[in-house]
């Protein structure tokens, strides 16, 4: 059992056991870092933190390529589903799913969440257990108290935690998030994508935990 974890940029990312691959916030159609292309995307499910477009980003065309399975809140779920994605799996706050890899349990996250508009639920942290690994996706959030609570219950191994400021934690708040999730390895995200947000990772440094800072389309693999 293995997970390699590539980044795509920004908060998004690809996940593979080597049989299944799981696609989280896939936001690369005018994603101004973004290396890949949604046609180039090969997966069977895709999960999703929140409803702002640069999380869904491309997962309709995405999810209906490639008949994946979509995994988001109950709200963003239904909006999938009426733009035609077959599958879909609803899910929210607390509940823990079993998927094909192992299995997907949702988390807070103290942000909000609309699609064009419309109200798209509560936005969530992911937690996705793949390749025998477990992997903390913290979604966009600030920081709060029980990301120590979610480090003690799923234990995980790879944390990936917004840095970028204004509409997430900046990297110091970011630090005391990973040393209180406590995953050995923090992953900075959600930053240097755009002009709004921090431009470097500086001032992240977890004690104690290693920080790997992925370019779009650098991988870290897991044994
Ligand atoms: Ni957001
Ligand atoms: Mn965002």
């Amino acid at each position: 059992m293995s997970l390699t974890i590539e980044f795509l940029g920004h908060s998004g990312f690809i996940l593979t056991d080597g049989t299944h691959v799981l696609v989280i916030d896939p936001y690369l159609s005018g994603n101004p870092v973004a290396v890949k292309t949604p046609e180039s995307i090969t997966c069977d499910y895709i999960a999703l933190t929140h409803g702002h477009s640069d999380h869904i980003g491309d997962t309709v065309a995405i999810a209906t390529r490639n008949n994946a399975t979509v995994v988001a809140s109950f709200e963003i779920a239904n909006m999938m589903s009426d733009s035609g994605v077959k599958k879909i799996e609803p899910i929210n706050h607390g509940g823990r799913i079993a998927t094909a890899f192992g299995w997907i349990a949702f988390t807070h996250a103290f942000h909000s969440s609309s699609y064009q508009g419309t109200y798209m639920g509560m936005p969530c942290g992911i937690v996705a257990h793949i390749g025998g690994k477990t992997f903390y996706h913290c979604g966009d959030t600030g920081l709060f108290g029980d990301m120590a609570l979610i480090g003690e219950i799923y234990k995980p191994d790879v944390a990936a935690i917004p840095i970028g400021d204004r509409f997430t934690m900046g990297a110091e708040l970011g630090t005391r998030a990973a040393e209180m999730i406590g995953a050995p390895i923090a992953i900075p995200i959600h930053y240097k994508t755009f002009d709004l947000l921090a431009q470097t990772a500086e001032g992240f440094s977890p004690s104690g935990i290693t920080v790997k800072e992925l370019a779009p389309g650098e991988s870290v693999s897991l044994p």
